[in-house]
C-alpha cells in the first residue's frame, strides 16, 4: 500500500469475544459467600423443583422453603443495587413425601418465590411464562383422560434490587421487542444441547441476559445444571459464575464451555 493512501473506514462491528466462565463444583450455599457484595449484575436460575429427582436427596418442604431462603438471601446481597434476579420454575406436583399427602397435590410456587424475594429486598417486577413443545413432553404418553393438563409452560420471575427511588421511568430496558411479550414461545426449538434431565432452552437464557445486561456484565447461576446460563452468557460476552453440587453436571457444563469457546481456551480459568 502506497504511503498516505487512506483504508477504507467502514467497519464491521467487531465480535465478542467468549468471556470468562468459572464453573465451581460445590453446594450454593458455601460457594456464594465467597462473592463480594453487590458485584454481580443478573442472577439468573431455576432452582430445584422438589419433585424427586436424583440430585434432590432429602426432599422435605421444610429444606426446600430453607434453600429458597438462602438463595434469596444470597442473591441479594451479591447483586448490584437496582440489579436483577431472575428465577425460572415450574408449578409442581411435588413428591408425596414433601406434603405427606396421599393423594397428588398441585404447589403453585409462584407466592413462594414472591414472599421470599421481597422479603430480602427483591421486589417482584415482571412475570413472564415460556412455552414448551407439547409433543416433545408428552412424548405420546400423556392419556387424554388425565385429570392434569399437560405442564407445557413454566415461569419466569424477574426480582430487582431495591434502590431506594422509583424506577418506573427512564429505567434502561434492553430489547423492548423481547422484553414486553409475556409468553415467550420456544417450542419450536432443538435440543438444549445438555444431558441434564430439567435443562432449559439456550434462547431463555440468551433472552433474560440481553433484556438485563450489557456485555461485560457479571452473570451467576447457583444451581447451573448443565450450565445453559455460563455457556450464553460467555457466547454473549458477559462473564459468569456456574456453582453445581453434582460433579457429573459441572463436567458437562466444563465441557460444553470448552467445545463452545475453543477459539478462546485461554479465557477460561477452570
Ligand atoms: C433445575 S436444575 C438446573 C438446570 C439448569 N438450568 C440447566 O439448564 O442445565 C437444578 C440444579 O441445582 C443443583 N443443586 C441442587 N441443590 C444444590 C445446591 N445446594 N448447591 C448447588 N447446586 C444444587 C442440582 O444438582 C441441579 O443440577
Amino acid at each position: 500500500m502506497e504511503q498516505n493512501q487512506t483504508t477504507n473506514t467502514t467497519q464491521e462491528p467487531t465480535p465478542l469475544s467468549a468471556a470468562n466462565c468459572s464453573v465451581i463444583c460445590g453446594e450454593f450455599e458455601t460457594v456464594m459467600p465467597t462473592i463480594p457484595d453487590e458485584s454481580v449484575t443478573l442472577v439468573f436460575t431455576s432452582p430445584p423443583y422438589g419433585v424427586g429427582m436424583d440430585y434432590e436427596t432429602d426432599i422435605r418442604l421444610s429444606v426446600l422453603f430453607e434453600k429458597l431462603n438462602v438463595f434469596f438471601r444470597e442473591a441479594a446481597r451479591v447483586t448490584k443495587r437496582g440489579g436483577y434476579v431472575c428465577v425460572n420454575f415450574g408449578d409442581i406436583i411435588p413428591a408425596r413425601e414433601m406434603l405427606g399427602t396421599v393423594e397428588p397435590c398441585e404447589m403453585p410456587m409462584g407466592w413462594i418465590y414472591w414472599s421470599f424475594g421481597l422479603g430480602n429486598g427483591l421486589v417482584l417486577q415482571a412475570q413472564r411464562v415460556w412455552k414448551k413443545n407439547f409433543a416433545k413432553i408428552t412424548n405420546g404418553k400423556h392419556a387424554i383422560s388425565a385429570p392434569r393438563p399437560v405442564p407445557e409452560a413454566e415461569h419466569i420471575y424477574t426480582f430487582r434490587k431495591i434502590t431506594g427511588k422509583p424506577q418506573y421511568s427512564g429505567q434502561v430496558i434492553r430489547n423492548r421487542q423481547i422484553s414486553q411479550r409475556a409468553i415467550w414461545d420456544t417450542s419450536t426449538e432443538g435440543s438444549t444441547g445438555s444431558t441434564h434431565p430439567a435443562a432449559f432452552p439456550e434462547s431463555l437464557a440468551e433472552r433474560v441476559i440481553e433484556i438485563y445486561t450489557d456485555a461485560g456484565d457479571m452473570v451467576v447461576d447457583p444451581f447451573a445444571g448443565g450450565g445453559t446460563v455460563g455457556v450464553v452468557a460467555s457466547r454473549m460476552g458477559r462473564p459468569s459464575i456456574m456453582i453445581e453440587k453434582e460433579a457429573g453436571y459441572c463436567d458437562e457444563a466444563k465441557a460444553r464451555l470448552s467445545s463452545q469457546n475453543k477459539d478462546y481456551p485461554e479465557q477460561f480459568s477452570r
